[in-house]
């Protein structure tokens, strides 16, 4: 299948994950090259450890970088230039992060950026003692990669500090148009939920929508993006490509997206897994295990190729009425 001008060997792409230098050394790396052995594409997260342009540099394609809207607008603008500059394919703004969402599961956890080093967070990383002896070169060297500037302080405490307040919880649809402008390449909006954004977004000159509700990291009660998608979809027709991500866990989750209408899947937790457990290896099996359960239900739907997908595959239950 081609999505933007460019091959994919499977409908399914690596979202983008902050911060997954964090799980395995070159982390990003990692990611980047699995999607490349598999032939697909992956998704660079803004909060990666590695530089947007060292990741390039592993020369896997299609590779897409995702960005938000900061209060300092030039420097949005400077990440989507950098991105170009770097041959990134595609710009995923992510619309759903402007605001952190209560992550109670965080705070259970004791899970913060930067790690802090209390008793329990000691104690809970020496739990992890093949992961600690695998990332002792790395750990001090752990930051978010594309917001070092020039000339100062890499710290990873100093720069999470500053990014809380970065980002503008006040952005618009004319930020939407300010990057359409610079940005010449495919533009997808990522956090869509509604079909009147839908609309809007094609009357803003998106390219791409990413129907996702941030894993329901962000706002509690918010609809799965399953049940949302065919909304999505008859709103923007097969004027633009809707792809959707959240608990896309098995193949048959791919084949039941395609068949509501999306054009691809992206996938967030189960990268961060494999990763986790076997580095570039660990996701390039991951992606294979997908990639062997999309061709079985295919078969097994009496589909040979991605465009005899449809909604025809599906059995809707009869509604009760009355
Ligand atoms: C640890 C973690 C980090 C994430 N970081 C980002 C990010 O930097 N940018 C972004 O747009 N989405 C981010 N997401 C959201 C994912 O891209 C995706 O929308 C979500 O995880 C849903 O997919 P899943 O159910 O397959 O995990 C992150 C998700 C997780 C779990």
């Amino acid at each position: 299948m081609t999505l933007f001008g460019k091959r994919l060997a499977l409908p399914l792409l690596l979202g983008p994950t902050g911060l997954a230098g964090l799980f395995w050394p070159d982390g990003e790396g990692c990611l980047a090259r699995a999607a490349g052995q598999t032939g697909t594409g992956f998704c660079l997260s803004h909060g990666s450890v590695a530089p947007l342009e060292k990741v390039a540099a592993c020369g896997t394609s299609p590779r897409w970088m995702q960005v938000f809207i900061y209060k300092d607008r030039a420097f949005t603008r400077e990440l989507a230039e950098r991105a170009a500059k770097a041959g990134y394919d595609a710009l995923v703004l992510t619309i759903d992060n402007q605001l952190l969402g209560n992550r109670e599961r965080d705070i259970r956890n004791g899970f913060s950026i930067p790690p802090r080093f209390d008793a329990a967070g000691i104690a809970g990383m020496a739990l992890k003692a093949e992961w600690l002896w695998r990332m002792r070169g790395e750990i001090r060297r752990i930051t978010f990669g594309n917001y070092v500037r020039p000339g100062e302080t890499a710290d990873l405490r100093t720069l999470a500090g500053r990014m809380g307040s970065l980002l503008d919880p006040a952005m618009s649809w004319r930020d939407v148009d300010e990057l359409r402008a610079i940005w010449k390449g495919p533009l997808l909006l990522k956090g869509v939920l509604h079909p009147d954004e839908a609309r809007l977004a094609l009357d803003h000159g998106v390219d791409g929508l990413i129907v996702s509700n941030h894993g329901g990291r962000q706002l509690d009660g918010a609809p799965a993006t399953i049940d949302v998608l065919p909304h999505i979809v008859a709103a923007v027709g097969d004027r633009l490509p809707v792809l959707i991500d959240g608990g896309i866990r098995r193949g048959s989750d791919v084949v039941k997206a395609l068949a509501l209408g999306a054009q691809a899947c992206l996938v967030g937790r189960p990268v961060l897994w494999g990763l986790a457990v076997a580095g570039e290896a660990g996701v390039a099996h991951m992606l294979e295990i997908y990639k062997r359960e999309i061709d079985r239900v295919m078969g097994l739907c009496g589909a040979a190729r991605i465009a005899d997908i449809n909604r025809d595959l599906l059995f809707a239950k009869a509604s009760r009425s009355g």
